[in-house]
């Protein structure tokens, strides 16, 4: 379903992602796993379009899009769930989640993604009408997931959801990412928290200085003495 191959991507004169190649199945679960600085956020922005890669190619679906512009790549398939969730505060919830749907013109088709995304989230359909910026984080959370979710993505790719939660509220989100991928969504995950990551991704990849540095199976991952070092802690 998506394809690197080669890719490099340069903010201004620093180069951030170093020749990566890489490829996730239809109906996929992967963790990108690195720690603050290894490149991941810069790799999710160079696969939507909003940092085109200096070099190297993106395939989605057998397209081609690498120089596709960010606002026309969401309308073929492919959502992002941005790191520190991105939110308009002062804006209610239900407003947040139709951002989500801006390029759909189906309205049935958003009233019934609108359904989906309230029968996962239930505490999001019991505040519609608050303000985004009075949720705690992890609601704010359960918002940002549920605007990407809003766009019908085939491919989700979300930036580190975990951040800033308490263990117990990242788990429900765990479990919510998990239930999506069982409806079919193909899910790219990035996490610090390898452990989360690992325990309920199938695949992984490590990210180091814009570069991957390891893959494999994530059962594998969760044994390996250099993950289990860098990334777990023991
Ligand atoms: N706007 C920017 N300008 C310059 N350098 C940046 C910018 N954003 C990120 N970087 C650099 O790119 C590298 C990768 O950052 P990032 O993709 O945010 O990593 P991660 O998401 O894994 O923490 C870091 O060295 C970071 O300092
Ligand atoms: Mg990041």
């Amino acid at each position: 379903m998506l394809k690197l191959t080669n890719v490099t991507t340069m903010i201004g004169e620093h180069q951030v992602i170093h020749d990566v190649s890489l490829q996730i199945a239809q109906g996929d679960f992967v963790a990108l796993l690195g720690g603050n600085g290894a490149g991941k956020t810069s790799l999710f922005r160079t696969i939507v379009g909003v940092l085109p890669p200096a070099k190297g190619k993106i395939e989605f679906k057998g397209e081609e899009i690498s120089h596709i512009a960010a606002y026309k790549i969401v309308g073929k398939g492919i959502a992002l769930c941005p790191e520190g969730r991105q939110l308009f505060p002062q804006l209610p919830v239900y407003k947040n989640l139709m951002l989500g749907a801006y390029h759909r013109k189906d309205k049935k088709g958003i009233e019934e993604t609108l359904e989906q995304v309230y029968t996962l989230f239930p505490r999001l359909k019991e505040r519609y009408k608050q303000m985004a910026g009075t949720f705690s984080g992890g609601e704010q959370q359960m918002l940002a997931i549920g605007r990407a979710i809003m766009s019908k993505p085939e491919l989700l790719l979300l930036d580190e959801p975990s951040m800033g939660l308490a263990p117990l509220v990242v788990e429900g989100i765990a479990d919510a990412i998990t239930q999506l991928n069982k409806m079919g969504i193909t899910v790219f995950l990035s996490e610090q928290n390898a452990q989360i990551a690992l325990m309920i991704t199938r695949h992984g990849y490590v990210m180091e200085n814009g570069h991957l540095v390891l893959e494999g199976l994530s059962k594998d991952l969760i044994t390996n003495d250099k993950v289990k070092k860098a990334y777990l802690g023991t």
